[in-house]
């Protein structure tokens, strides 16, 4: 089956947030469960630096008029048939993918990311006479137009099967409505069935209403999304498509996230030989000038600063923690009043809390390998990674139930102890109290060694690998196509 997948991130190349780690991942899972998978991206330096052997498949001049180049290779870090759209103009400039460097959204982002539905639907039209994909697998907001797109465009042959997959539902890509009419849709597309959102125009709506099956990252968020409480005005619309909306749950790339062989951390260990971990330990201690003490149970947080993180929560019981001989360490950026809140916390009590502001990849496999505990107290959560990461290297998540912390999360209450399901700590209001009695349970069974231990163990043998997720995927995708 041949499959092709549309993302604006991959790591290792590119990447800020957990859609990039899912982008790199799917395509060798799906290739080890018989697919042949092949990826379309935008040309981002690091991905236009890491295409191999590149041949040009395509010139071609967009809705709008602007010529570029649809280029062919294989990306060296993955291993992987690319298609890469070469457009400097459009994606070789300072700052992320998506905002300059004052963190203003790119005034010409719906052409950006247009592209990526443009060429999709090309390629499904026969573009590359050696490879036609029987499957366009689009990701997020960013690539959410292949959708629309391919119901619109030429049919050549049998019609491919779309599939489109929401990561997160708060970021839907949303325009001026006048930039509609510069994307070479049909103007009745631009209808309350379609990609109108109250006067706007919306890419994420594009790939609700017309991929032929939406996904998203865990069955509890494909549950919440349908609600008014989290479905961020597009409810409705995914309740009228429950029948083609399933969530299929993330899972962990273990060529990158094992602690046995990862090369981002001093001392290797895994759930039968933990000694490395407390070395680790004490070497993330030593260098953050923490109190350098095996005992004291060491928190992390790894992390976009966002609203959606519920990282004031931290904040709110941090003291607390301190008292009770806890240590926190942080890694994020994003939301300033956070950065600030948290440096002046790590300022304060300097040998209990370290905050490093900023996005490092090897840092943050160190502090899974460091920490006892991982925080991840979202407001919501599509599937969330870090919780898992935490899994893998015997760092216990502590989290809010919400989405996909709610289907990888069991609290250590008693019942879940007795028979061996619990493997983190479970908060359910979304208050500084529920997060404080969460954290005293973890500081609880911190106290039992031997008991700590166990589940940390368990935790750490908890399947998590790809193939489940890969299965579902597969499954879906020969549903589509009958
Ligand atoms: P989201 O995609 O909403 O940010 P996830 O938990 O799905 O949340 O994925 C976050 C990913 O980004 C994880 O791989 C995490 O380790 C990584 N990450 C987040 N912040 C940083 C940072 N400051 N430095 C390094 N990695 C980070
Ligand atoms: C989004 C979500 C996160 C999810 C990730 C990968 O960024 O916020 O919960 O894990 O995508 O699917």
């Amino acid at each position: 089956m041949k499959v092709l997948q549309v993302s604006a991130e991959i790591f290792p190349l590119l990447k800020t947030g957990g859609l990039a780690d899912i982008a790199g991942a799917l395509p060798a899972a799906l290739k080890a469960a018989g697919c042949d998978v092949r990826v379309l991206l935008p040309g981002f330096a690091p991905i236009m630096g890491d295409l191999q052997s590149p041949t040009v498949l395509a010139e071609l001049t967009t809705p709008w008029g602007e010529r570029i180049v649809l280029r062919q290779g294989v990306l060296g870090a993955l291993g992987l048939t690319a298609y890469v759209i070469d457009a400097p103009a459009l994606y070789c400039r300072p700052g992320t993918p998506y905002e300059d460097a004052q963190r203003r959204p790119f005034q010409d982002n719906h052409r950006r990311f247009a592209l990526l539905g443009w060429v999709a639907a090309k390629l499904a039209s026969g573009l590359d006479a050696h490879w036609q994909p029987e499957v366009a697998h689009s990701h997020d907001w960013h690539a959410a137009l292949t959708p629309a797109y391919l119901t619109f465009g030429p049919v050549q042959g049998k019609r491919v099967a779309s599939v489109y997959t929401v990561h997160n539902l708060a970021y839907q890509g949303v325009f001026a409505p006048n930039n509609f009419f510069e994307l070479g849709l049909p103007n009745a597309a631009f209808s309350v069935n379609g990609l109108e959102f109250h006067g706007q125009l919306s890419f994420m709506k594009a790939g609700l209403y017309y991929a032929d099956h939406i996904t998203t990252v865990s069955p509890s968020y494909a549950r919440e999304i349908q609600t008014p409480e989290q479905g961020c005005g597009l409810d409705g619309l995914l309740r009228s498509r429950a029948h083609d909306l399933s969530g299929i749950l993330n899972a962990v790339d273990e060529a990158v996230w094992n602690p046995a062989t990862d090369a981002a951390i001093a001392h290797a260990f895994d759930a039968k030989k933990p000694a490395g971990k407390a070395r680790c330990k004490a070497a993330l201690q030593l260098e953050l000038g923490l109190t350098e003490q095996a005992e004291a149970p060491l928190f992390g947080v790894v992390s976009r600063l966002t609203e959606q993180k519920g990282l004031h929560l931290v904040l709110a019981v941090l003291d607390e923690l301190i008292a009770r001989g806890g240590q926190l360490v942080v890694l994020g950026t994003g939301d300033a009043v956070l950065e600030a809140a948290f440096k002046a916390r790590a300022a304060a009590h300097p040998h209990a809390v370290a905050v490093r502001i900023g996005y490092d990849e090897a840092f943050a496999h160190r502090i899974f390998a460091a920490t006892d505990v991982t925080l991840v107290p979202s407001r919501f959560e599509p599937c969330g990674l870090t919780q898992m990461y935490g899994l893998k290297y015997g760092s216990l998540p502590l989290a809010h139930r919400v989405g996909g912390l709610a289907d990888t999360v069991v609290d250590c209450a008693l019942e879940n102890l007795a028979d061996g399901t619990a493997n983190g700590f479970v908060f359910d209001d979304f208050t500084p109290e529920a997060l404080a009695r969460a954290m005293r349970r973890a500081l609880a069974l911190y106290e039992r060694k031997s008991e700590w231990r166990s589940v940390r163990q368990r935790a750490m043998q908890q399947p998590l690998g790809w193939d489940k997720a890969a299965a579902q995927y597969v499954a879906l995708y020969q549903r589509l196509l009958g």
